[in-house]
């Protein structure tokens, strides 16, 4: 694997409460490196770091040799970042919004246009270069978004929840992108809470758990520790007390029992068999056998559901306006150099 992003002991606090404790995972060329956790684990905190928008409070974010922060600028030329929400002008048409990103990016005036016609067949928007930023689909706003953070041709690609909110068909056309691209061999780093979306698409994974890496590995790897093990899940209308019931009650089987009525076993035919046989359930119930999904690996490993009450969840409104702010920070930042460069240059004719 050729090292593209090292990330060692990354650490952060939002006003002293730690949001990232000890992060650490690498990922190569040409590889698909899922940060998958629930609502709230850091996904997004710790892109604003790898992409040089947050300095750690400890540790080290490194890729393709520059320090995250320290060289926040010259990390600009390798990265192209999708934040979650783009925020477009929707009165400017697909191909102006790409050639005013391409503009910042300081793209030569004579190769833009055809870099805007290669962005749009590489991320299939090529029949809608005339097509209004607000009437795009929200797959197809996807897809921009993703062609806005390759207008430079960086190595690397961030996505922050790229898939988040697109129906299934337009998930499908975006993971058909992602492949192609890792293809021509971009690492692209993609934050995610679909685990099947993880399974799909991604050759390894870091497990995030409320800032903690629980597991890194690739979805294969980490579903072996689970390789002996079948669940049981038995699907019925009940309270919590009668779930502790049914836990209490096949508890001889020494089967381990998580959220519910969620068996890991085994010995799957004996867990069925006592579990009917104890609440006579063959006509309230519905049980499933089946192998370890990666949303079993995380509850094993942290002893929680991977989708937490609702009421954990922080409030994404508030939010989306600073993030968005410190998006286009980014760009100016990247653009003020070249500005202050061609003052000097004005200023010197001018002597
Ligand atoms: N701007 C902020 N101010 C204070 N706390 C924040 C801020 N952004 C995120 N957090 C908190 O930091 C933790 C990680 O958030 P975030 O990185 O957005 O997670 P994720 O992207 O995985 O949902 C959460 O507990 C969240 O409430
Ligand atoms: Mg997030």
């Amino acid at each position: 694997m050729t090292l593209v992003v090292d990330a060692e002991d990354v650490w952060f606090f939002y006003a002293g409460v730690p949001a990232l404790s000890g992060i650490s995972f690498q990922a190569g060329r040409g590889e698909i490196f899922g940060l998958l956790g629930p609502n709230g684990a850091g996904k997004t905190t710790l892109l604003d770091i790898l992409s040089g928008q947050r300095r750690p409070a400890r540790g080290r974010v490194r890729i393709l040799g520059l320090d995250c922060y320290l060289d926040a600028r010259q990390l600009q030329k390798e990265i192209g970042l999708a934040t979650h929400e783009l925020r477009l002008n929707g009165h400017l048409t697909v191909r102006e919004v790409i050639t005013f990103y391409g503009i910042l990016y300081g793209l030569p005036r004579h190769a833009l246009r055809d870099r805007v016609r290669e962005l749009l067949e590489e991320v299939g928007l090529e029949t809608r270069e005339r097509c209004m930023v607000s009437a795009l689909s929200e797959g197809m706003k996807g897809r921009l978004n993703m062609a806005l953070a390759l207008v430079h041709d960086p190595p690397v690609l961030m996505l922050d929840e790229p898939a988040d909110a697109l129906d299934p068909r337009a998930k499908r056309q975006l993971w058909g992108v992602l492949d192609r691209l890792r293809a021509g061999g971009k690492t692209i780093l993609l934050t995610t809470h679909d685990m099947d979306e993880a399974e799909l698409l991604c050759d390894r994974v870091a497990i995030l758990d409320r800032g903690k890496t629980a597991a890194v590995g690739t979805v294969e790897g980490l579903k072996s520790a689970l390789r002996d093990t079948k669940v049981v899940e038995v699907r019925m209308e009940c309270g919590p007390e009668v779930v502790d019931e049914y836990r209490a009650a096949i508890q001889e089987l020494n089967v381990e029992c998580l959220r519910g009525l969620v068996i890991f076993t085994p010995n799957p035919q004996l867990a069925v068999q006592r579990i009917l046989e104890y609440g006579n359930l063959i006509d309230r119930a519905r049980v499933v056998v089946r192998n370890p999904s990666l949303e079993d690996v995380f509850m094993k490993l942290t002893g929680r559901a991977f989708q937490p009450a609702e009421s954990d969840q922080p409030d994404a409104e508030q939010f989306v306006n600073p993030r968005m702010g410190r998006t286009l920070f980014g760009i100016y930042r990247l653009l003020k150099p070249r500005l202050s460069h061609n003052e000097r240059a004005e200023a010197e004719k001018s002597q």
